[in-house]
């Protein structure tokens, strides 16, 4: 039995307001809870059963799961206190099924969309005999993430997690966040506090010589941990560029049949219009998420953003790569810029926020 764990235990800060209430891996993309989509592409490549090691709002995933009646079946690992990615990959371990020491046990971030093939990273492991293989991706800017340089043959020459200095740029070539480990490396992993994978676990095993090797591919790849990559992976779920089983065609927009759009309002570049959530006449909604309930009025322009349940744009009011929490109310004539997030429940009068210079005349008696 093709067993896997995903970490899913993470606070999700960089999504703040989308967190606050709802687990990264619960957000909707593309129609679906980001989980949802991870576990039809696990259960295609042939997994049947799956550990979610949660932590931050741990009930809502099995609230998520409750009627699930596909063929894989589904264990939390609770963390009371958030054990780190290698203590929640210890702590998971407990509940696989299957006892042989040598076992691949698959392991995914919770939060990354990719087109990697899994079964091809297991096969690979397999074939190599590894300790440890980890799924490799090239991208411009390596910062955020864990450098990974390999040798010829794929073997891993170190790890470094978020390098701090130029001279730590060694690569740019990083860890993608899907990790086959024999079972018995996963046992080895401290039980009695909280360890980083990334941080001690793989160093450790890379300076001790065991098997540790990269499987390195172009596939699509995006970790969806902050609002642009978020919106752009939902998007690209919708057009077609990233895929996933439960996307049947590409589209240039995801609108819910209990959804009503002015013919003429577009939605375009792959956003998502949730359930019961009304788009007004000229609007335009593009490469965004708008969560249900969501009223856009006349002629607002909402691009690269989300827009969460129960929140209202106003008339000609501009957003760019914004997030608005829930139950928040932007009124008519605002122009939100970049980066701005709006907490939920919060209140924007009539052209409150201007970034260009036509602010409307002072209300204010002087
Ligand atoms: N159960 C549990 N407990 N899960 C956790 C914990 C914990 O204490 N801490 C983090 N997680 C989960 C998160 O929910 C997420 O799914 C995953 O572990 C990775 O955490 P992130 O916070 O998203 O890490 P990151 O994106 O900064 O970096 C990681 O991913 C990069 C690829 O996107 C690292 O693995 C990097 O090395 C990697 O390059
Ligand atoms: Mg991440």
């Amino acid at each position: 039995m093709q067993e896997a764990i995903i970490l899913v235990g993470g606070k999700g800060t960089r999504l703040r307001p989308l967190t606050n209430h709802t687990p990264k891996p619960l957000l909707g993309v593309a129609g679906s809870s980001f989980i949802r989509h991870q576990i039809a592409k696990l259960s295609d490549a042939g997994v049947e059963h799956v550990v979610f090691a949660t932590s931050y709002l741990a009930a809502l995933f099995e609230q998520e799961f409750k009627d699930f009646s596909e063929d894989l079946e589904i264990s939390y690992a609770v963390e009371e206190v958030p054990l780190g990615t290698g203590g929640a990959i210890r702590n998971a371990g407990r509940l696989l099924r299957g006892t042989s020491a040598d076992a691949p046990v698959l392991i995914l971030n919770g939060d990354i969309l990719s087109g990697v093939d899994l079964r091809a990273l297991l096969e690979r492991h397999q074939a190599r005999d590894a300790d440890v293989s980890l799924h490799l991706t090239r991208v411009p800017d390596p910062r955020a993430f864990g450098l990974v340089p390999t040798d010829q043959a794929g073997r891993v020459l170190a790890f470094l997690e978020k390098p701090k200095t130029p001279e730590e740029c060694v690569t740019d070539q990083i860890n993608a966040g899907a990790y086959v480990f024999r079972r018995s490396v996963l046992d080895a992993i401290p039980a009695d506090r909280e360890v980083s994978v990334e941080q001690e676990t793989f160093p450790r095993l890379v300076t001790a010589g065991r098997r540790v090797f990269g499987h390195t591919t172009d596939d699509y790849w995006r970790d969806l941990g902050t609002p642009l990559a978020f919106v752009h992976g939902s998007a690209d779920l919708v057009t077609g560029a990233a895929t996933s089983p439960l996307v049947a065609a590409p589209a240039q927009a995801l609108i819910h049949p209990t959804a009503t759009v002015d013919p003429t309002a577009r939605v375009t570049g792959g956003s998502t219009v949730g359930p019961h959530a009304v788009i007004g006449p000229h609007a335009l909604v593009d490469r965004s998420i708008v969560g249900a309930r969501v009223s856009v009025a006349e002629g607002a322009r909402i691009h690269e953003s989300v827009v969460d349940h129960d929140s209202s744009i106003g008339a000609e009011s501009c957003l760019r790569e914004v997030v608005v929490g829930c139950h928040a109310h932007v009124g008519p004539h605002n122009e939100l810029p970049a980066q701005l997030r709006l907490s939920c429940g919060i209140r924007i009068p009539a052209g409150g926020v201007r970034v260009s210079g036509t602010a409307v005349a002072c209300p204010t008696v002087h």
